[in-house]
């Protein structure tokens, strides 16, 4: 089959590689339709992300058809069925998953080892995103094996376009959990860092938990007009001289009840922190670039929510305790619980409450994916969201 491949630092590459296999009795193969690039897929496209080998095939965001599944898979799934497959892998079983703590599953990750030297216990396994999360192949692809095929992939209606639902797959329950974990409380004012994919689906949800005001931060005016027209008063920060300012004068004086971080480690910056970050990153002595991470924390008001569901990697400098410690912030943080959100979510989309395409720019055939990494990385061509299909051969009309 045909597969998207990390060969290198910025370097994709669509690789001939073997079919997957049923390996384990509660697996299933699923051929994919539609599969998307996420944000998170840079951090291994720009080297940020350790453990990754070259011919890893990469892509967490997929959806499909069932063509096989194993011995064990009972009701729950069936040949045929059109599946979305969440991008962390859960047992359904371990006290995580009990938990409903799905992304911190403890029986998902064989490589669980490596990511217990760096964090001290290992998240779940994810698709195709590091051999530090498992080593799973990922779903850029034209088929994967899904591992406990049934606690994660959701049915969906037959008739329904791939574009309504493959979101359902991480960005949109992504959303959704980050303006969740906010504590929004009705009246409140949400400032949004971040306006991809994830942030637009923060706004998204934030109006759908009550906010009445949500400021959302960028510097691409494509972007930010995609955050107006989800409701948003937009902030470019390339056109204030202090981010903190302008959230201060915006909220007579008291800051944003809530903040959320919906750009994570490859925040842009300035100043003589961010200088020290961009520089220890690239010498690969620290993984992230935290710049909007102490930005939110100082801009938040006293006793309110730091959400965090942009992506770090490992231990980072200049964290502003002090100042989440003394004005008493609350912050939550984690990989999606997926499996929470995707029947609510697929729920609403049906209803007609979310249409989730608004996001889209780009829709291609998967043979572009290594043209489609730079555009989307560089913020060209106004990309905001790459849907791939991995079976056409021509252009799709965008
Ligand atoms: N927690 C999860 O389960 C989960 C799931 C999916 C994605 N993510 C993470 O969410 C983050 C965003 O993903 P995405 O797909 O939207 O990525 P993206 O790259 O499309 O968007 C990031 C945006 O942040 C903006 N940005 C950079 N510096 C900024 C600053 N100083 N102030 C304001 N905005 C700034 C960029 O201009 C860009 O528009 C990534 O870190 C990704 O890894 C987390
Ligand atoms: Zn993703
Ligand atoms: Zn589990």
């Amino acid at each position: 089959m045909k597969a998207v491949c990390w060969m290198g630092v910025n370097k994709m590459s669509v690789e001939d590689v073997p079919d997957p296999k049923i390996l384990n009795p509660r697996d299933a193969i699923v051929k994919i339709t539609s599969t998307c690039i996420c944000g998170s897929d840079l951090h291994l496209y720009n080297g940020y992300m350790p453990t990754m080998e070259q011919g890893d095939i990469v892509g967490h965001e997929f959806m499909g058809e069932v063509m096989e599944v194993g011995p064990s898979i009972k009701d729950s799934l069936k040949v045929g069925d059109k599946v979305v497959v969440p991008f962390t892998i859960a047992c359904g079983q371990c006290f995580f998953c009990q938990k409903q703590l799905w992304s911190l599953c403890d029986n998902s990750n064989p490589n669980y080892w490596i990511a217990e030297k760096i964090m001290g216990y290992s998240p779940s396994g994810l698709f195709g995103y590091t051999h530090m999360m498992g080593g799973y192949a990922g779903g850029q692809a034209q088929y994967a094996r899904v591992p406990f095929a049934d606690v994660g992939p959701i049915k969906v209606p037959q008739g329904i376009p791939d574009e309504q639902v493959v979101f359902l797959s991480d960005i949109l329950p992504t959303g959704y959990m980050a303006a969740e974990n906010a504590d929004i409380e009705p009246g409140d004012t949400v400032a949004i860092w971040g306006c991809g994919p994830v942030g637009l689906f923060a706004i998204v949800s934030a109006f759908l938990f009550g906010a009445e005001r949500v400021i959302a931060i960028d510097r691409f005016p494509y972007r930010l007009r995609l955050a107006a027209e989800a409701g948003a008063e937009t902030l470019n920060y390339e056109e204030v001289d202090s981010v903190l300012n302008a959230l201060k004068d915006m909220t007579g004086g008291i800051g944003p009840d809530r903040v959320i971080d919906a750009v994570g480690m490859e925040a842009v910056g300035h100043g003589a922190y961010f200088a020290v970050d961009r520089m220890k990153q690239m010498m690969r002595m620290q993984f992230d670039r935290p710049y909007v991470l102490r930005e939110a924390i100082i801009a938040c008001r006293k006793g309110g929510t730091v959400s965090v569901p942009g992506v770090y990697g490992g231990f980072i400098d200049k964290m502003p305790m002090g100042q989440y410690m003394n004005k008493g912030l609350t912050m939550k943080t984690g990989q999606t619980h997926m499996m929470r959100y995707m029947q609510p979510l697929l729920d609403r989309i049906q209803k007609g409450e979310i249409d989730p395409t608004f996001i889209i720019s780009h829709r291609v055939p998967m043979h572009e994916a290594p043209n489609m990494y730079k555009t989307f990385n560089d913020k060209q061509d106004e990309c905001s969201k790459v849907v791939l299909d991995p079976w056409a051969d021509g252009a799709i009309a965008a």
